[in-house]
């Protein structure tokens, strides 16, 4: 597998009518609600509002871990809303970078193996050497220094710069976030944000950031907000 080629027109999301329900023992449970918003590469979004209201929903359909109930989302030519089984599990190991709230390190491997692990089964068809590349992205998250250690050893702010580093080992157009600042501290949270703004220009990636958290989403390029009746608000 080759890294994601940039395209050569910017990247483009647009999200339309999207609605996802679930169904719960006092009936369905509706989130998004019609939503429809845009996204330019090299934008950075923040999706806020309560818990509650749907942002790791609105993630999983845009990474193709799930399909919309109603709704279309198109990443430049990519009906992502009719993904699925392989389809959907090769958009989302060429085109999606995901970053989580519990980081989801192996506890038992490196940082440096942590990053490399996504594409270890595809190292040898790889046109770069996989362990120079991931090193590069841990120095470029700051955390060159650390390599050897095992996710145990490192502070909550240093385990999701390796996680944002793991995110990025295979160059992906988009990277979605949810509440990838929700265990750290006011500064360490900050900061985490603010590696993911530099990542973002650095790299002209798309990122799209789930957040409760107003502080956070005022560093973003643009907000959206969910909330009951599930518009976006500018
Ligand atoms: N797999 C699921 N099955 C049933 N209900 C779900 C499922 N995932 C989410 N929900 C419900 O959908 C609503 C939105 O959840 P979620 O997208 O996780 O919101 P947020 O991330 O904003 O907290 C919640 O009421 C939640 O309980
Ligand atoms: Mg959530």
């Amino acid at each position: 597998m080759e890294a994601a080629q940039r395209p050569e027109q910017p990247l483009r999301l647009t999200v339309s009518h999207l609605s996802k329900s679930y169904p719960s023992p006092a009936g369905p449970v509706e989130v998004l609600h019609g939503l429809s918003f845009e996204v330019e590469g090299g934008e950075l979004l923040a999706v806020t509002g309560p818990s509650g209201t749907g942002k790791t929903t609105l993630l999983m359909l845009l990474g193709a871990l799930d399909r919309p109930d109603e709704g279309e989302i198109w990443l430049g030519e990519q009906a992502v809303h009719r993904l699925r089984g392989r389809a959907a599990a090769d958009f989302r190991r060429r085109t999606v970078g995901f970053v989580f709230q519990l980081f989801y390190l192996l506890p038992h491997l490196t940082a440096l193996e942590n990053v490399m692990v996504p594409l270890l089964p595809y190292r040898r068809r790889l046109d770069f050497d996989l362990r120079t590349r991931a090193t590069e992205l841990l120095e470029r998250v700051g955390m060159g220094h650390r390599l050897g250690y095992p996710p145990a050893k490192l502070s909550g702010g240093e385990q999701q710069r390796v996680a944002i580093a793991r995110a990025l080992i295979h160059s992906p157009q988009v990277l979605l976030a949810d509440e990838p600042t929700g265990n750290l501290d006011p500064t360490t949270a900050r900061n985490v944000l603010a590696l993911l703004r530099e990542v973002q220009r650095r790299e002209g990636q798309m990122v799209i950031v789930a957040t409760h958290d107003p502080q956070i989403a005022t560093m973003a390029d643009r907000q959206i907000r969910l909330g009951s009746a599930g518009e976006a608000a500018p």
